[in-house]
């Protein structure tokens, strides 16, 4: 399109603006992947390559997201392949931009499977299932949930069921619009899982010295160790490349850069809006609950009630054993009997459960925003008919989880996607439009003006950085994962299947765009 302006819906108020952007970023990446990567991968010493991704890349992306989703916006484009067009006036923009659509919309599907996993648990804390399970207990509790070949604790449609409701209340969110939906879900969730995670992080500070068996010897354990524990630097971890590729890989995943959502969110701001500070507050409140609550949660609790070694063999299953099986058994614990228990398990899944959608909520956007303004549906249709579209695909992810379907969804929408989206906007936005037009732009209606040395990084530092890691990226762990070495058989086959799905999913989506465009060149509509 040409520079023709739009009026389009708009935030309603500021905070509003700010907390459906900090709910976008703030997610289950927060609580649940942050301490499990930083555990992983070198504590204290993760941290180092952890905040150099966030200045030289995490914040500049999310200026730069804000950036080009504004100005998309103004143009009428609530997604990407209309944003990036915007920038560069050349037929090839509009395919490019199939990304923005693709990664959103192929992490929906499986991360409200996960969201679903909250809710189910956020219920089984009412209902007190999970109290007086030992680990043994917890773990078939959990692994008969995830699994639907093994029926042994929960009913084959429990895990449907849970889904089912999950997208239901995303859907009928998104569907009341972005003042009335999204705005709203936000003032409401966002202090409530500020609250709930505060409250925990209090509790699970002060809990003081325990009594822990390692090994049937008594030893004594706290949070503190915990916090020890997590943040103990090994140094040779910092020239290990796939360190560096965990920081980032996590920078990008907590504050949902590459995955087209801030954009889509953007487009929703005015041109006298501001971008640069607001921009930054976003980045800020997602560290916040990352670093701050996020690494003062499940590992302390952990550490304190089971020990070191006690918490990693626990936790050895990565995010979800962690969160699922671990934090229950640390709540089973609490001194003040069944209610504070269940609280406290009520609070942990909650505000995972509000995290989420926050989240999911605003990964839906683009492709709603796509939708209606190519083909003129209203919200309520798009939403309903994306929402029984997600609810059809994730029946897979329910039926096949345990095969790898997930993961292989995961790595190549939610990890290495990211950096590709995040690379091509990068390159559009700043090289092509131009850096002196990308600067105007991040500074109109700024309420700061941005340290002029972020003009070098977003103009040099953020695209190499972005190449670099890409390349890296692709021979350390995209070819390995690509080729599937070390796979049995009957997992291959359905990560082939889960990559087939993947690949109808972005042809249809090139399909779309084609035709939409086709469209606007009939009604007369200028296009590039
Ligand atoms: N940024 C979201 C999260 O951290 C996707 O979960």
């Amino acid at each position: 399109m040409a520079d023709e302006v739009v009026h389009r819906e708009q935030w309603g108020s500021r905070i509003g603006l700010i907390l459906a952007m900090a709910g976008n970023a703030v997610g289950l990446g927060n609580f649940l992947r942050f301490p499990v990567q930083a555990t992983e991968n070198g504590g204290g010493t993760f941290m180092i390559p952890y905040f150099i991704a966030f200045l030289l890349v995490g914040i500049p992306l999310m200026w730069i997201e804000w950036g080009v989703g504004r100005h998309g916006g103004e143009r009428g484009h609530g997604s990407t392949p209309g944003m990036l067009e915007a920038l560069w006036h050349h037929p090839v923009a509009k395919y490019l931009g199939v990304l923005g659509l693709f990664m959103p919309i192929i992490v929906l599907i499986y991360y409200c499977y996960i969201e679903s996993w909250t809710l189910a648990w956020t219920f089984f804390s009412l209902t007190g299932a999970t109290q007086g399970l030992d680990e043994a207990g917890m773990r078939a509790f959990f692994g008969s949930y995830v699994n639907l070949q093994n029926g042994t604790v929960h009913g084959f449609w429990t895990p449907f069921i849970f889904f089912f409701i999950t997208i239901a209340v995303n859907f009928w969110v998104v569907s009341h619009g972005l003042t009335r939906g999204i705005e709203r879900l936000a003032k409401i969730g966002m202090p409530l899982l500020f609250i709930f995670a505060a409250i925990l992080v209090v509790r699970v500070l002060t809990l003081g010295d325990q009594t822990v068996m390692v090994n049937g010897v008594a030893t004594t354990s706290s949070p503190l160790a915990g916090l020890d524990f997590m943040y103990s630097p090994d140094w040779s971890k910092l020239t290990d490349p796939s360190v560096w590729l965990a920081a980032t890989g996590q920078i990008f995943f907590t504050l949902s850069v590459g995955m087209g959502s801030l954009a889509a969110y953007a487009s929703y701001l005015r041109k006298t809006d501001d971008i640069a500070l607001s921009g930054i507050a976003t980045a800020a409140t997602n560290e916040t609950a990352e670093v701050v609550l996020g690494g003062s949660l499940a590992i302390p609790a952990v550490v304190a009630f089971f020990g070191v070694s006690g918490a990693v063999a626990i936790a050895s299953g990565g995010s979800f054993d962690l969160g699922f099986i671990a934090m229950p058994l640390v709540f089973n614990q609490l001194p003040g009997g069944a209610i504070i228990q269940s609280a406290a398990g009520f609070m942990w899944f909650g505000l995972l459960f509000f995290a989420g959608i926050t989240s999911s909520v605003a990964m839906s956007t683009p492709v709603l925003s796509f939708v209606e303004e190519n083909w003129g549906w209203t919200r309520k249709q798009t939403a309903w008919t994306l929402g029984a579209i997600a609810v059809a695909i994730g029946i897979l992810h329910i039926v096949y989880n345990t095969r790898g379907f997930l993961d292989e969804w995961d790595y190549w929408a939610g990890t290495f996607g990211l950096v590709v989206l995040a690379l091509v906007e990068t390159v559009l936005f700043v090289w092509v439009f131009g850096p002196e037009k990308m600067w105007a732009e991040l500074h109109h209606g700024a309420q700061i003006r941005i340290p002029r040395f972020y003009k070098f990084i977003l103009t040099y530092v953020t695209p190499t950085f972005l190449i670099i890691m890409m390349l890296w990226w692709f021979k350390e762990d995209a070819l390995p994962t690509l080729l599937m070495a070390d796979e049995t058989p009957e997992r291959s086959v359905v990560r082939w299947a889960s990559r087939g799905v993947m690949l109808v999913i972005l042809v249809l989506q090139l399909l779309l765009i084609r035709a939409a465009w086709k469209r606007r060149r009939l009604a007369g509509k200028e296009v590039a």
